[in-house]
C-alpha cells in the first residue's frame, strides 16, 4: 500500500517565534506512525524549522530554482537544500503559477532539477473555477503532469507526490466534496497507468489540497485514491495533528 502523507505548507505566515511553537506541537504529539509528515516553512525559516523539528519527519521547500548555483539573485537551488538537510520541496503551487507566473515547463525544469539532486517534490496541479465550469479539469490537470513527464524519467515518479489542489478550494473554505476529489484522483491515477506505467500509477501518492480541515480529513482520507493531504491554513493552528492522524 501506499503511505498516507500529509504536507504542511505554511505559505508566507510565520515568525522565528510563532514557527518554533507549531513545529514543537507537531514534534510532541501524538502521531500516526503510518503517515508520513512534511512541513514546508518560508525559506527564511527552514534551518530553523530542521533543528526544532522531530528527525523523523521531513522539512520542504515551497519553491527552488532550475540550476544548481549561478547569478540569480534571490533563488535558492535543490543542491542547497541537500546541503541544509531539508529533502523535499513544493513544486507548482497554484499560488507561484499564477501570481508568480511560473508556467508548466519552468515547473518541470524545477522538478528535474530537484530529482537530479535527490530532493523529492510534491507537484502540485489543480483547476481554476472557471476552467472547472468549462469541464476542462482533467485536460488542465493532464496538461501540467504532462509538461513535467515530458522532462524526467520514469523512475522519477518513486520521488514525486502529486498534489491536487483546485484552485477554487484554496484559502476559501469551499473543500472539494469527497466524490469531486475522487474523481479527479482516479484520473491522475489513470493518466499515470497510461504515461508513466503501472507502477506508477500503483505507488504514486496522490494528495489533496484545498480547505482540508480537522472536520472534513476523515472523509476525505475514505476515499480510495486519495492518499493524504497538503494543508495550508489548518497546517498553522494545532488541528494539524488532527489532519495528520486522519486515516487511523
Ligand atoms: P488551504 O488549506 O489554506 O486552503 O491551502 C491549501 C494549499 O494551498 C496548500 O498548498
Amino acid at each position: 500500500g501506499r503511505k498516507f502523507f500529509v504536507g504542511g505548507n505554511f505559505k508566507m505566515n510565520g515568525t522565528v517565534s510563532g514557527i518554533k511553537d507549531i513545529v514543537h506541537n507537531i514534534s510532541t504529539a501524538k502521531t500516526d506512525p503510518n503517515t508520513e509528515v512534511v512541513v514546508a516553512p518560508p525559506a527564511l525559516y527552514l534551518l530553523l524549522t530542521r533543528e526544532h523539528l522531530d528527525p523523523k519527519f521531513e522539512v520542504a521547500a515551497q519553491n527552488i530554482f532550475d540550476k544548481p548555483s549561478g547569478a540569480f539573485t534571490g533563488e535558492i537551488s535543490a543542491s542547497q537544500l541537500k546541503d541544509s538537510g531539508i529533502n523535499w520541496t513544493l513544486l507548482g503551487h497554484s499560488e507561484r503559477r499564477t501570481v508568480l507566473r511560473e508556467d508548466d515547463d519552468f515547473i518541470a525544469s524545477k522538478t528535474k532539477s530537484a530529482i537530479e539532486q535527490g530532493v523529492g517534490v510534491i507537484l502540485c496541479c489543480g483547476e481554476s473555477l472557471e476552467e472547472r465550469e468549462k469541464g476542462t479539469t482533467v485536460d488542465v490537470v493532464t496538461r501540467q503532469l504532462d509538461a513535467v513527464n515530458k522532462m524526467v524519467d520514469k523512475e522519477a515518479w518513486k520521488n514525486i507526490v502529486i498534489a491536487y489542489e483546485p484552485i477554487w478550494a484554496i484559502g476559501t473554505g469551499k473543500v472539494a466534496t469527497t466524490e469531486q476529489a475522487q474523481e479527479v484522483h482516479a484520473a491522475i491515477r489513470d493518466w499515470l497507468s497510461k504515461s508513466v506505467s503501472s507502477e506508477a500509477a500503483e505507488n504514486t501518492r496522490i494528495i489533496y489540497g484545498g480547505s482540508v480541515s480537522d472536520k472534513n480529513c476523515r472523509e476525505l482520507a475514505k476515499e480510495k485514491d486519495i492518499d493524504g493531504f497538503l494543508v495550508g491554513g489548518a497546517s498553522l493552528k494545532p488541528a494539524f495533528v488532527d489532519i495528520i492522524n486522519a486515516n487511523q
